[in-house]
């Protein structure tokens, strides 16, 4: 920070109210921000964190649409959810308000207006998507088709979720309706652009120059941007779920969310400021920090920066510490096929360890590159982090204490040699931490934190205290008063990432957040001798293999589930001619010997008796059969494909399978016998 700022702003992006939030939120998004709020609160700065549910946009009506309500129920519903589960996490938010609200509503229109009035729109008129059954136009995820780009079907109006690329309905490949499944047709409507190509010459100077600091992964983003060049983006949308556009002629058009939802941060502010929340967004000595994910970084470094510029009156982002993503058990989270850790059945199925979550989180933040999550790595991390370093060195102090002293903080003799070196060892905690704190560096950080109970637990058992008291009680005294010194010091360390651990802790050291204050983070004095301590308890308990093995199976289960409830046969394939079929030579053969092709997990390798000379055919389902239970049947292939080599064996011809919904495959079969050869027409 070269600049001295007197207040910090920090948000968190808002999520949309048309789910529940999962891990890959909280990996991303608000643990770090969380922590480092945490973090400005206790050295004493004056700090707010906003945050809030996105209610507008078209995610929010699609749902709506599927569950059969309207979408005011939807975000009534959802808006509640994620409130909750942030809270029980402890996300620490001073405001969290919604899109729908009537400051909002009226703060963003203004916004739009003054934009507008000032002539920083371009008005355009231009064909778009629409669907002619449901009478209406067809933005963003809307719209489905194949990817101009690698061809994956399904990809949205606004973006392939195969490949990544930001795309625009009209590039999309056999374009279908989200909405009524009819092809869509071409009409024109007017719209209003934000001119970013404009807006370039300040953008591009601002960010790669005078903000260098910003992280690689953002920093490389918007490079990236600028190379292509900015265009004009649209802010308005034919949509009837919005803020509507507050200009004469704009009847059925409402704003853009992705307009409407930034200006959320400062309509949120307002919302519990409603005196005081220009000094936080207008005065240029209040720094302003957006955490979000990757997914967020062109619309937090680039599209609202250049509202803010447009409307004048705003401050500009100082940092935008973004976040890669959170994979779990080695797959992308998905909402859509409920791919996810839920944070309220976390909370529901692990009542009382959300720090557990909140540390295996930040321990594995995919701060420089996507990272994952496992549960056993949520098991190893618990079991051999917080319960046998941090809870062991703690239970251990506090047990002798209340062993050998009744709970009382034993009086310290003279240090040892020893004594000083552990001592030193942590006074420079503080300084490392703040570090690594103000950089955003949270992973580096909490291991800071983890250090001081590894100094802790090597004292103990280098010094041994639990020996001495038979040989030389007053230097046990000595070494518990340092022990639990260090245990204080760990309630310290800990608050900004585990702060029910350490409301825990305090209460068992029988202190208020105002004795453990910040400041005095590597103090060896803070802990009174005589002080007496409450009775201690488990700080973190071991999680066993049943538990988490019993998660793994919960999230194929959800997932599969998932799957049978949205089944829906595919569409039928363009018609082909009669001749074509005919082309085709189908025939029933017998399985003579089946086994598993070595080295390959997915093939089998078949001989079949065709009536002829026999073939060999290889087919990829030995993930879905014993080779066993294959012999003697008999089953249909195509007798005439080119042979093909597989795994250096020549395979000469296909064997017919059904693709079940979960992508288990089922060989076709028939229903009476035949002789091997038989023609399937
Ligand atoms: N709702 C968006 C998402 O979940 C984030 C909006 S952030 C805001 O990706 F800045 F627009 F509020
Ligand atoms: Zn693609």
């Amino acid at each position: 920070m070269e600049k001295n700022f007197s207040r910090t702003l920090v948000t968190a992006a808002l999520p949309y109210a048309n789910g529940g939030v999962h891990i890959g939120h909280l990996a991303g998004v608000y643990v770090p921000a969380d922590i480092y709020v945490r973090y400005l609160r206790l050295k004493g700065r004056e700090v707010l964190f906003i945050c809030g549910s996105d209610e507008h946009g078209v995610p929010v009506t699609i749902r709506a649409r599927k569950e059969g309500c309207t979408p005011q129920e939807v975000v009534d519903r959802y808006h509640t959810l994620i409130r909750d589960s942030f809270a029980g996490f402890g996300i620490s938010f001073d405001a969290y308000g919604r899109t729908t609200s009537e400051t909002h509503r009226k703060l963003a229109s203004d916004f739009f207006r003054t934009l507008y009035d000032k002539g920083e729109f371009v008005e355009k008129e231009s064909e778009q998507y629409y669907d002619e059954e449901a009478k209406t136009f067809l933005a963003d995820r809307y719209i489905t088709g194949e990817c101009p780009h690698c061809h994956a079907e399904g990809a949205y109006g606004d973006q392939c979720e195969k490949c990544g690329t930001a795309l625009s309905p009209t590039e999309l490949i056999n374009p279908q309706s989200a909405v009524s499944g009819s092809t869509p047709v071409l009409r024109r409507t007017k719209h209003w652009y934000l001119p970013l190509d404009k807006h370039q010459q300040w953008l591009e100077p601002w960010i790669t120059e005078e903000h260098k600091e910003w992280r690689p992964n953002v920093m490389g983003q918007c490079k990236s941007w600028f190379d292509i060049g900015l265009q004009p983006r649209a802010v308005s949308r034919d949509l009837d779920w919005g803020i509507p556009v507050p200009v004469e002629g704009a009847e059925g058009k409402v704003l853009y969310v992705w307009f409407d939802a930034p200006i959320g941060y400062i309509s949120n502010t307002k919302e519990i400021l409603p005196d005081s929340w220009e000094t936080w967004w207008k005065s240029p000595d209040t720094r302003l920090i957006h955490f979000i994910g990757k997914d967020n970084i062109v619309f937090h470094c680039i599209v609202f920066p250049a509202m803010l510029k447009a409307e004048g009156s705003y401050i500009l982002p100082d940092n935008v510490p973004a976040n890669e993503f959170l994979n779990l058990e080695d797959k992308k989270i998905s909402t859509s096929r409920n791919w996810a850790v839920w944070l309220d059945e976390y909370l529901r199925d692990f009542p009382g360890k959300q720090d557990v979550l909140r540390y295996v989180l930040t321990a594995n933040a995919p701060e420089t590159k996507d990272n994952n999550f496992t549960w056993k790595d949520f098991q190893a991390r618990n079991n051999n982090e917080l319960v046998a370093v941090y809870g062991n060195f703690v239970n251990r102090a506090l047990q002798l204490t209340q062993k050998y002293y009744e709970g009382r903080v034993p009086a310290a003799g003279e240090y040892t040699a020893d004594d000083e070196a552990t001592l030193s060892e942590f006074v420079s905690i503080q300084q490392a931490l703040e570090e690594k704190l103000e950089n955003f560096h949270f992973r580096e950080a909490q291991k800071e934190a983890l250090n001081l109970a590894r100094i802790g637990n090597r004292y103990l058992a280098d010094s041994e205290p639990w020996k001495l008291i038979k040989t030389d009680p007053e230097r046990v005294k000595t070494i518990l008063n340092i022990s639990l010194q260090i245990v204080a010091n760990l309630a310290i360390a800990f608050e900004p990432f585990l702060p029910f651990s350490s409301e825990k802790l305090r209460q068992m050291l029988n202190v208020s957040k105002e004795d453990l204050k910040w400041d005095r983070l590597g103090s060896r004095q803070l802990l009174a001798e005589g002080h007496q301590l409450a009775k201690p308890e488990l700080l973190f308990e071991k999680i066993e293999d049943a538990v988490v093995e019993a998660q793994v199976q919960k999230l194929i289960d959800m997932e599969k589930a998932n799957a049978e409830a949205n089944y829906r046969a595919a569409d039928v394939k363009a018609d082909i001619a009669f001749d074509d079929f005919e082309k085709l030579d189908l025939r029933v053969g017998t399985v003579l010997a089946c086994e598993r092709v070595p080295k390959a997990d997915k093939l089998l390798k078949f001989s079949i008796a065709d009536g002829l000379n026999n073939r060999t055919i290889v087919s990829g389902i030995a993930q879905h059969y014993k080779p066993e239970d294959l012999v003697g049947k008999q089953v249909i292939f195509i007798a005439n494909l080119p042979p093909r080599k597989l795994r250096g064996i020549e395979s000469q011809g296909m064997i017919l399978s059904a693709v079940d919904f979960n992508g288990n495959l089922s060989v076709a079969t028939i229903d009476r016998e035949v002789k091997p050869g038989s023609q399937v027409q």
